[in-house]
């Protein structure tokens, strides 16, 4: 009958690509690049510390009895801050930034910061920037890198410049430029 062939046929494909399959590599072959684009973006990242509403959480904290720091050196922070597209409280939110941050200078006020920014308006809807880098806090113009990225920004690398719009016990903005180069 048609059917039973058609069957049999998809079984021998199915079964001769299984075996195909137990090498689980490729043969390695020349890089062949696609040709990059550069993105810029411009947004305001927001951070509530505190009260009712926080987007960073403190996960763990070092046990340290001889103390004399200033800084909170030993700090692990949970962040997920909206990404919004100016410096106003309710101006238009563009995607947020999940990630952890750890307070990680003993005598500065610097964290090593692992970032997703990820995007849910307009073209960008769904894609994201890694965002790994060391981050002194209080420097006035501060650059952290752009290590990777999905969807738009497959196999991204960049930089962004980042400047503090406020900056108190309980509000963070900072503006961020970021140069983005993807496929
Ligand atoms: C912190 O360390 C000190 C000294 O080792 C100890 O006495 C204290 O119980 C520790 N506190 C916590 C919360 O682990
Ligand atoms: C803490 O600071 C004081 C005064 O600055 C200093 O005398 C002391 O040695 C410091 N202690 C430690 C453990 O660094
Ligand atoms: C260390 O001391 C500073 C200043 O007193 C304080 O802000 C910080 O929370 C302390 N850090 C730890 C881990 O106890
Ligand atoms: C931090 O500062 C203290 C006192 O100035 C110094 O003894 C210590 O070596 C410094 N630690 C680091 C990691 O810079
Ligand atoms: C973004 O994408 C998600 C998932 O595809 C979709 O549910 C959402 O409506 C999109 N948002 C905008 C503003 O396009
Ligand atoms: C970002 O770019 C805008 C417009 O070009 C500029 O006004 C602003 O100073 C820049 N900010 C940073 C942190 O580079
Ligand atoms: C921090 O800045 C925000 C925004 O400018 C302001 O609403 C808030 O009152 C400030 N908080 C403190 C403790 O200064």
């Amino acid at each position: 009958m048609k059917g039973t062939s058609v069957i049999t046929w998809i079984l021998i494909v199915c079964l001769s690509t299984v075996a195909v399959q137990s090498q689980y590599y490729s043969n390695t072959r020349p890089y062949d690049p696609m040709p990059e684009k550069v993105t810029n973006l411009h947004f305001f990242l927001h951070e509530s510390l505190g009260g009712q509403n926080p987007t960073a959480v403190v996960l763990a904290q070092a046990n340290i009895t001889s103390n004399n720091s200033t800084v909170q050196f030993g700090i692990l922070y949970a962040v997920d801050d909206p990404l919004q597209a100016g410096p106003e409280p309710n101006s238009e939110v563009i995607g947020n930034a999940q990630g952890l941050a750890v307070v990680a200078g003993i005598n500065s006020t610097a964290a090593v910061t692992y970032f997703d920014f990820g995007f849910t308006t307009g073209e960008l809807n769904g894609s994201s920037l890694s965002v790994f880098s060391r981050n002194p806090l209080i420097m006035a113009e501060r650059e952290v890198s752009v290590v990777g990225g999905k969807g738009k920004f497959r196999m991204a690398k960049g930089f962004a410049l980042i400047n503090p719009y406020v900056l108190n016990a309980t509000t963070i903005i900072l503006e961020f430029n970021v140069t983005v180069v993807h496929y």
